[in-house]
């Protein structure tokens, strides 16, 4: 007897999981698909970094995907200096998410080299509670408290962000 659909759609689902479906030489597919940038998400190790830069990626999204799917994983940030170095010679620009929780988390990032910040669940969260309005408030709000540190801390640009390492 045939699997009734939800069933079906579920093992459809999870065999999409259980074998790596992509590797290096997909990069070279999609290349020759498309003129658009092509952006690598989910590198978190300098090698990785490397290798995506000579298989010729326009851009580097340094993420764990919010360690959604491996909750306890090696956090993002602790391995976007690494990332940033892999690639420092061929200058890609280095997005970075996982964790960007407010303002202060998104200087804390492009203080420490990324080309921009993203935000996962908080503008989902505002999604949530209030739509299209609720996803600008989060935006917004976000934004506001990084305008405000950074005048509270007299940096005038975001080139004079730096972030103290100890
Ligand atoms: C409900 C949900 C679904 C997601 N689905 C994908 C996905 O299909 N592919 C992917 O690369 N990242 C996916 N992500 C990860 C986000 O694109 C992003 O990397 C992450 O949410 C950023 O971290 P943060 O949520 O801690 O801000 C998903 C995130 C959420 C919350």
């Amino acid at each position: 007897m045939d699997a009734p659909p939800p069933l079906h759609a579920g093992i459809v689902w999870s065999s999409l999981f259980s074998k790596p479906t992509f590797s290096w030489d997909d990069i070279a597919r999609i290349r020759r698909t498309t003129d658009l940038p092509i952006i690598l998400k989910g590198i978190c190790h300098a090698d990785d970094a490397r290798r995506a830069a000579a298989e010729g990626v326009d851009a580097i999204a340094c993420s764990n995907h919010g360690g959604r799917q491996a909750n306890g994983g090696l956090p993002a940030i602790g391995h976007l200096e690494e990332v940033l170095d892999g690639v420092s010679s061929a200058g890609l620009p280095v997005t970075f998410d996982s964790g960007v929780r407010d303002g202060v988390d998104i200087l804390r990032v492009v203080g420490l080299g990324a080309t921009l910040a993203g935000i996962g669940r908080p503008y989902v969260y505002g999604l949530t509670i209030g739509g299209a309005e609720g996803v600008e408030h989060v935006v917004r709000s976000m934004l506001a408290e990084a305008d405000l540190t950074m005048a509270a801390d007299c940096l005038t640009s975001l080139a004079d962000l730096r972030v103290v390492k100890r």
